[in-house]
């Protein structure tokens, strides 16, 4: 039986483990490999800030991933299969590590969060200045 997400170390252990099986997917890899050709060195303690943020309301994270996701997808196109691949990767990596209160909500923060990157990306407000 596994443990709940409890400290950073958790934290980082399961963004490291996602992002080990996002850089090797068939679906989503490319994007992060050779579209954003992303530095893990940095990127990884973003997703730390972010996920402590989003678990434990630490403040940690202060940035902006909706215009980052955006000018992503001007880079690339990003799809529904994109997303859809991208949640399952995420929800699997939580289930294989953890189980409890906190894991649970690390998976519903992802699929909010995730549906509203998705739909102002995919579906933009043709009346928003933004
Ligand atoms: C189609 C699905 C997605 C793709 C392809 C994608 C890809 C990326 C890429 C390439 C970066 C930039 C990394 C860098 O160079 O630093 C990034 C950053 C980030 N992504 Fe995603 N992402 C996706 C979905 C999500 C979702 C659903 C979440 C949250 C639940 C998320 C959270 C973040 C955060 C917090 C950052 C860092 C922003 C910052 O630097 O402040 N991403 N993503």
């Amino acid at each position: 039986m596994n443990t709940d997400i409890e400290h950073r170390e958790d934290i980082m252990r399961l963004v490291n483990t996602f992002y080990e099986k996002v850089k090797q997917d068939e679906v989503i890899g490319y994007i992060f490999n050779d579209i954003a050709n992303v530095n893990w060195e940095k990127h990884l303690p973003v997703m730390y800030d972010f996920w402590e943020n989003a678990i434990f309301y630490t403040g940690a994270y202060r940035g902006d991933p909706m215009n980052i996701h955006r000018n992503l997808h001007h880079l690339t196109a990003l799809t529904k299969a994109h997303f859809d691949r991208w949640n399952t990767l995420f929800l699997a990596t939580v289930d294989e590590l953890f189980s409890g209160e906190k894991a649970e909500l690390a998976k519903q923060r992802a699929l909010s969060i995730s549906t509203v990157l998705q739909s102002k990306i995919l579906y933009p407000d043709p009346n928003s200045l933004l």
